[in-house]
């Protein structure tokens, strides 16, 4: 079952544009094929008798569903080793957890905290690690959003997925979820216009590492950010946030539901900011009422039900590349 060098998901900024592109396009093949039973025999048996593990040291509902699906879709076996199952942090360093573990999975698929943990647990495996989510990172969700916008937009489609010269507006807190997303966009010629406070624009470091990714694609798109977020807004077709306090940020809950007030998204916020008239919201989930109102989270416009059901499609696809394929990514119809 064990490779030796492995090739690992832990960020977007993982993949080439090209192979970016064939993770969605394949998301949205994968989820054709099973949705009218017409999936191969192959694609049923491509996991048999393998089993993957789940390290999630936070909670999650549909991160540790749609991978679970996944691994079922294609015969394969999951076993969930939650923060207190498993002997990791107690008696046990990531190290030897991952050397352990290698020696049974074929992969390895990790919610962290720190994102330095799930670097430990690549460094160590001898199978591919997949990230399910770090403080920095949520590769999964990134796949799902672009797919999600590209299923959106078919009557734009252009010679690609649809996505290129698109405008995005992330309006609040700078998460995991946007970074991957950004850095993503970049890759697919996207252009992303983020509106945060002063006290929570992104981090160097990360704002770095998004341009890294607009340098290496062949059409890239840029990343404007303001504290303003009808500017934000301006023109764009998906409206997108995440929750203002994520998990391990607790105590900061007040404080930053302070911060964000004027950062929420409503119906008047895109009418006096502009947004195109055929504009959609998106959010990763859990959302909490504070970051949008009802009237657009339950309204027409939102997409957040159709974007929490193509988790399964982008775990499919993931998958498939990184654990059946072993890292080799193309087109798959
Ligand atoms: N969006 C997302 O990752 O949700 P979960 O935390 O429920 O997995
Ligand atoms: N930014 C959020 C995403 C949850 C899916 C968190 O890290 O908690």
């Amino acid at each position: 079952i064990s490779t030796r060098n492995p090739r690992h998901l832990l960020s977007i900024a993982d993949l080439k544009p090209a192979e970016l592109r064939d993770l969605i396009r394949n998301a949205a093949a994968h989820k054709a094929a099973i949705k009218s039973c017409t999936q191969s025999s192959a694609f049923r048996t491509a996991l048999q008798g393998q089993t993957l593990g789940m390290i999630f040291q936070k909670r999650s509902t549909r991160t540790r569903v749609s991978t679970e699906g996944a691994i079922v879709a294609m015969g394969g076996h999951p076993i969930f080793l939650g923060a207190s199952d498993i002997q990791l942090g107690k008696s046990e360093s990531l190290r030897d957890t991952s050397i352990v573990l290698s020696g049974m999975l074929s992969s390895i698929i990790a919610r962290v905290g720190p994102h330095r943990d799930i670097e430990e647990l690549a460094k160590w495996s001898t199978v591919p690690v997949l990230n399910a989510l770090s403080d920095r990172y949520h590769p999964f969700q990134a796949v799902t959003d672009l797919l999600t916008m590209a299923e959106t937009r078919p009557s734009k489609s252009g010679p690609d997925l649809g996505l290129e010269n698109l405008k995005i507006a992330w309006i609040g807190d700078p998460t995991n979820v946007l970074v991957d997303l950004a850095i993503g966009a970049m890759k697919l010629g996207i252009h992303v216009a983020v509106a945060t406070p002063e006290e929570y624009k992104i981090p160097d470091d990360i704002r770095a590492i998004i341009q890294d990714a607009a340098d290496s694609s062949p059409h890239p798109g840029t990343l404007i950010e303001t504290t303003v977020p009808e500017d934000a807004v301006k023109d764009a077709c998906f409206l997108i946030n995440d929750t203002w306090t994520s998990m391990g940020q607790e105590e900061e809950k007040a404080k930053r539901t302070e911060a964000f007030r004027r950062y929420r998204i409503t119906n008047e916020l895109a009418k006096r900011g502009g947004a195109d008239p055929d504009w959609k919201y998106m959010h990763c989930l859990p959302r909490y009422v504070e970051e949008v109102d009802d009237a657009v989270f339950y309204g027409p416009r939102s997409k957040v039900f159709e974007q929490s059901a193509n988790r399964l499609w982008a775990a499919v696809s993931v998958i498939n590349s990184f654990v059946v394929e072993k890292g080799h990514i193309e087109h798959v119809s």
